[in-house]
């Protein structure tokens, strides 16, 4: 049996969200020249998006750490799998996160970012699920707020699976 998809946030949901988002950023950051980090893969529509609507002068790089392997929960090891091509320091940094689950990417993230001597350092997250916190970790910008479920699209994998949905869904996995 294939696996059962949800849809849980719609396309323009998401879309408005992600606009009001990319609106609050605007404003606090001014001019200033900010450095948006993509943690890969999952952020990848995310920041696309946010991006564009920022209307700012931003340049981008990428960090891709591993927690999940093919799993659908985290191993509690994050591996660095790829760094940052640019030095940070001194500069505005605002992480561009898909999902807060555990907190254990992001609190690994900030403390790594935060050695290397940024002007400021930020997070903006898509999604939180605050009921599997296990690290208590800031997000500056939230986009929602869901529950303990395992979720797909708009960039969320599963093993490799579902990214190019335009939605977001929960994923029933079949018997
Ligand atoms: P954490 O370290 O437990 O907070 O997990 C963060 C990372 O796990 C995210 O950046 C995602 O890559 C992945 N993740 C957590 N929950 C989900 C989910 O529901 N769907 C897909 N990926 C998830």
């Amino acid at each position: 049996m294939p696996d059962q998809l949800e849809c849980f946030l719609d396309e323009s949901v998401i879309q408005n969200r992600v606009r009001e988002m990319a609106l609050q950023i605007r404003e606090d950051y001014g001019n200033a020249h900010l450095v948006l980090i993509g943690v890969l893969k999952g952020s990848l529509f995310f920041l696309a998006d946010l991006s564009r609507h920022l209307g700012l002068e931003v340049s981008m790089d990428f960090i891709q750490v591993s927690s999940y392997g093919m799993e659908k929960s985290s191993s509690g090891v994050v591996q660095i799998r790829k760094d940052l091509d640019q030095n940070i320091e001194g500069k505005h940094v605002l992480i561009v996160e898909d999902i807060v689950d555990t907190g254990l990417t992001l609190d690994h993230l900030k403390s790594l970012l935060a050695t290397r001597s940024p002007k400021s350092l930020k997070v903006v997250s898509l999604l939180s699920k605050p009921e599997a916190r296990k690290f208590e970790t800031l997000v500056d910008y939230l986009g929602f707020e869901i529950p303990n479920k395992f979720v797909v699209g708009y960039g969320l994998d599963y093993a490799e699976r579902y990214r190019n949905l335009p939605y977001i869904a929960i994923l029933h996995e079949s018997a």
